[in-house]
């Protein structure tokens, strides 16, 4: 992986990814879907290696959704171990690359192994500041929303906050993401256009980028691509562009 470069304005700060395709990929060569997501793997390297090469500092990657659980057992049982081997394998490069990686969702819900293997890579990785890589695992926007509402009554019904100190900003510190930067750009792979309940909450303002390309195709032209995307936007905040061109 190359040294850090200073991020240019252009640059998103922050990137969320849903890499879809990865059965498609599979069912064209006529290849079992898990081999699919295996291929996925290498799109997940270089995305990561791009991104950090760029001076992206938070990249949020949509690895395994709440609705996932509903597929069938041996590709949940496959993708699992597919994440615990990528940790074992990859969590070294990583941590010598200044990359802390953290893992978002409702991880109680996973296999001890898999929770094991998570604690350990975050602990390992946890002094790094070159850039996150958040994993979001049995993840869900609306899931997240609800869990900072009900940490947010828990602590009223505790006599900590008032109903009236809730806010919005409340709300966003009590996410799985606080303390990141919402993201800039969201890329979806596979040609889908929907948002498939990821990040609902910390979506609102972010540019969004849809592409035909399957995820085990998803390179870094393909990444270089969704960035120059980005940077032709104008991001307006619901004012005018004459207002923000002021700006
Ligand atoms: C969606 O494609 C993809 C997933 C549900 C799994 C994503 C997992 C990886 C890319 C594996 C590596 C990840 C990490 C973080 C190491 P799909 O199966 O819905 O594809 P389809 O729409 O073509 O069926």
């Amino acid at each position: 992986m190359a040294s850090t470069h200073t991020r240019d304005p252009g640059t998103p700060r922050h990137v969320a990814v849903i890499m879809d395709g990865n059965g498609r990929w599979a069912s064209r060569r006529a290849l079992p879907r898990h081999l699919g997501h295996r291929a996925g793997v290498k799109a997940v390297r270089s995305t990561v290696e791009g991104c950090a090469r760029r001076g992206v500092e938070a990249l949020t990657l949509f690895a395994f959704s709440s609705e996932n659980w509903g597929r069938p057992a041996e590709e949940v049982a496959r993708l699992m171990q597919l994440f615990v081997e990528a940790m074992e394998r990859e969590v070294e490069e990583l941590d010598r690359n200044g990359i802390r990686l953290r893992f978002i969702g409702d991880l109680g819900t996973l296999k001890a192994e898999v929770r094991e293997r998570i604690a350990a890579t975050e602990e390992r990785t946890a002094s790094n500041t070159r850039m996150t890589l958040n994993v979001a695992l049995s993840y869900g926007g609306r899931w997240d929303i609800a869990r900072a509402a009900r940490r947010l009554a828990e602590r009223v019904a505790r006599g900590e906050i008032t109903p009236d100190s809730v806010d919005e900003a409340s709300i966003a510190a009590e996410l799985e993401l606080a303390g990141s930067p919402e993201p800039d750009l969201f890329i979806r792979t596979g040609g889908e256009q929907r948002l498939s309940n990821f990040l609902l909450w910390s979506l609102a303002y972010t540019e969004l980028y849809f592409c035909d390309v399957l995820w085990p195709d998803f390179d870094d032209d393909e990444l270089e691509r969704a960035c120059r995307h980005f940077a032709g936007r104008q991001r307006r905040y619901g004012l005018t562009s004459e207002q923000v061109a002021r700006v």
